[in-house]
């Protein structure tokens, strides 16, 4: 689906690039160039960013708790 109307960015390319590392909204519009104009998706990539960050908490702690 396009969430990025301005730039026709999906939000299949926008997790994609949170995946491969970038780690801010500014990241995601220098990769995709997905809210690069009006801003109206600047929610979807900051909902996508925290997703992806709250995935890799959970995996490190759940290794750790596997470890320990
Ligand atoms: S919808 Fe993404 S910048 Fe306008």
């Amino acid at each position: 689906m396009i969430v990025c109307i301005c730039a026709n960015v999906s939000d299949r390319a926008i997790a994609q690039a949170v995946r491969e590392g970038c780690q801010s909204v500014d990241d995601i519009t220098m990769k995709t160039g997905a809210c690069s104009g009006c801003g109206q998706c600047r929610g979807h990539c900051q909902a996508e960013l925290q997703a992806h960050a709250a995935v890799v908490q959970a995996k490190a702690l759940t290794e750790h708790c596997a470890v320990g």
